[in-house]
């Protein structure tokens, strides 16, 4: 088999003919910033999540920066975070001249461990930033109950979770306010760097809305000192495209998910994602874990299957963010996951390739390889 490449940005791209002739037509209009795509993009993407509002922003970090500086919590504030996440979730909290306290992780979801949750909360504690890691929904349902009648709020960062839904209902929708990006390898990606912050929240809403634009709603119409955060018109006419078409990029996912369950269940060596079938993971990432992780990739590689690792430190690995405490499930996890190629774009036959590659290597003789 040819190489399996872990994403082909350019085959991600659905109905390129309808997306090159809007671009044209944006193009020849000199359509660059704001307008009817924008307003558009909002709305669609508001109704998509099932949320009163969406502000479109330049990226996910401004969306998460901008989320946390809305929340308008005394400076100095804990914010809790999870330790394994791309280091935006953390950033947006120093951002904002907070303190950031790391929490760890559960091995079922990756996503936040709910008993440490507990247990980082302190009387200092007025946010916590939950991150559907890898698409998995976070357990939004105890996290509400641990942090209910505590003053904090909750920012669910959902970079990663377009689609991703809790009992039915879209995760962004069950804190105060939900952050995403649409960075081009995300499930949901423009042509370039772009983001989004969901509220049922008006006062946020209004907020962001301004915090976007230099603190003004029209031209010239400043009430604070804001900053500049669009998302270019060009990427919102891409998104209202692709978005029309995003419920077949969840299907396609979950199907070749269910593929790597099936085929890869009795490999005692790795441990898979153990997913609430009531919930519904727009599968971003397809993570394994195992304590063979580093000669399983290069065994890969020889296949020429490509891998990624989602992250390779935990954050409070990084020595700036000076918090080395070690966290009992995170610990070395960084050490043992691995991302396998999932996107709408790959086939079941390539995924049975990978599993059945897998499977060999972890036959006895090839274990040492
Ligand atoms: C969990 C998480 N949060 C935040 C971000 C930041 O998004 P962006 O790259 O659009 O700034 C990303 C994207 O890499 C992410 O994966």
């Amino acid at each position: 088999m040819a190489q399996v490449k872990f994403t082909n940005l350019y085959k991600l791209v659905p109905q390129k003919k309808k997306i090159f002739s809007k671009i044209n037509f944006l193009i020849k209009n000199s359509k660059f910033i704001g307008g009817k795509e924008v307003k558009l993009f909002e709305k669609n993407f508001a109704n998509f999540v099932g949320s009163k509002n969406c502000i479109s922003v330049a990226n996910g970090t401004d969306a998460l920066e901008m989320a946390v500086k809305s929340l308008k919590i005394k400076k100095g504030s804990e914010i809790i975070v999870p330790v394994n996440t791309w280091i935006s979730t953390a950033e947006a909290v120093l951002a904002n001249n907070h303190k950031v306290v790391f929490c760890d992780v559960n091995l079922e979801d990756y996503s936040i461990c709910v008993d440490d949750l507990k247990k980082k909360i302190s009387s200092r504690t007025r946010a916590v930033i939950i991150v559907h890691l890898y698409g998995n929904p976070a357990d939004m349902k105890t996290i509400k109950k641990i942090v209910k009648n505590k003053n904090i709020k909750i920012i669910e960062d959902c970079a990663q979770a377009h689609g991703t839904k809790i009992n039915n209902k879209h995760v962004g929708t069950f804190g105060d306010i939900g952050t995403f990006s649409f960075f081009p390898g995300k499930n949901l990606g423009a042509f370039g760097d772009g983001g989004a912050i969901v509220t049922n929240s008006n006062k946020i809403y209004n907020f962001c809305k301004r915090l976007k634009n230099h603190g003004a709603l029209k031209k010239y119409d400043h009430l604070f000192s804001g900053r500049n955060s669009r998302l270019d018109t060009i990427n919102a006419a891409t998104l209202n495209i692709k978005l029309a078409n995003y419920r077949i990029v969840i299907l396609k996912r979950n199907k070749l998910a269910n593929v790597y369950f099936k085929e890869l269940k009795n490999i005692n060596e790795i441990k898979m994602f153990n997913l609430n079938k009531k919930n519904k993971s727009s599968f971003h990432q397809f993570v394994i874990r195992t304590n063979l992780r580093n000669s399983l990739r290069k065994y890969l590689s020889k296949k020429k299957i490509d891998t990624l690792i989602h992250y390779p430190y935990m954050l409070n690995e990084l020595k700036f963010f000076k918090s080395g405490k070690k966290l009992k499930k995170a610990y070395k996890l960084g050490n043992k996951i691995l991302s396998l190629p999932i996107s709408e774009e790959h086939s079941e036959k390539e995924i049975k390739f990978i599993t059945k590659s897998i499977k060999f290597f972890f036959k006895k003789n090839n274990i040492t390889n």
